[in-house]
């Protein structure tokens, strides 16, 4: 099975109608879902490709042949920090206070760790091995089991979110550029390696749901 396969399979095990149905239903699904989605939205999407774009500058060539992957960095961030706002807005939308300077989300050390884990590399396909080829497909499937869940309700709310989801395709795109252009053959084995330690750690955060 492919990530991508054993990531949907998981998903649906995990972030699954009974999941949401145990925290309280659709409106439950809101209030507490949106808020630590906002900080991931803004943290584990931006900075990581922010991260990819420094390196690129320094590593590739980002006035000519690389010019692509800057675009597509500088389209992920601001689709992410998008992304980030809709969730805080839906979030006080239904009551609970969602400012992205001054809140601090439930478990936020163990989201720094997650976020470290992403970003803290000297090469941007090692960025990309554990973050747009791996956990960002996992982060679009859990937020198309959310929409899946609360259309009934409310409707407004999921076509929103499946906006969302849609622009994963794009961030995937960048990552499998910057792996295409920048990733050498002696490379692929500490790539592997992080894909495999982030979705095992991935994993455990939706078994422990
Ligand atoms: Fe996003
Ligand atoms: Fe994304």
């Amino acid at each position: 099975m492919s990530y991508r396969e054993k990531m949907r399979a998981d998903v649906d095990t995990y972030y699954s109608t009974e999941y949401f149905e145990r925290l309280g239903g659709p409106e439950a699904v809101i209030r507490v879902e949106f808020p630590h989605t906002a900080w991931r939205e803004l943290f584990i999407g931006c900075l990581p490709a922010n991260r990819q774009l420094h390196l690129v500058y320094e590593q590739g060539d980002p006035y000519f042949d690389d010019r692509d992957i800057v675009i597509g960095l500088l389209k992920q961030i601001r689709d992410e920090v998008k992304h980030a706002r809709e969730f805080s807005n839906l979030a006080e939308q239904f009551g609970v206070p969602c400012d992205l300077v001054h809140m601090e989300p439930e478990n936020h050390e163990k989201l720094i760790e997650q976020t470290r884990a992403a970003v803290e590399w000297e090469k941007p396909h090692y960025v990309a091995a554990g973050f747009q080829c791996s956990t960002e497909i996992m982060a679009a499937f859990m937020i198309e089991n959310m929409a899946d869940y609360i259309e009934p309700e409310y409707p407004d709310v999921a076509t929103v979110l499946r906006d969302i989801a849609s622009d994963e395709g794009d961030h995937v795109h960048a990552g499998r550029l910057i792996i295409k252009r920048f990733s050498a053959p002696e490379d692929f084995e500490q790539m592997e390696q992080i894909a495999e330690n982030k979705y095992t750690a991935a994993k455990a955060v939706l078994k422990a749901l």
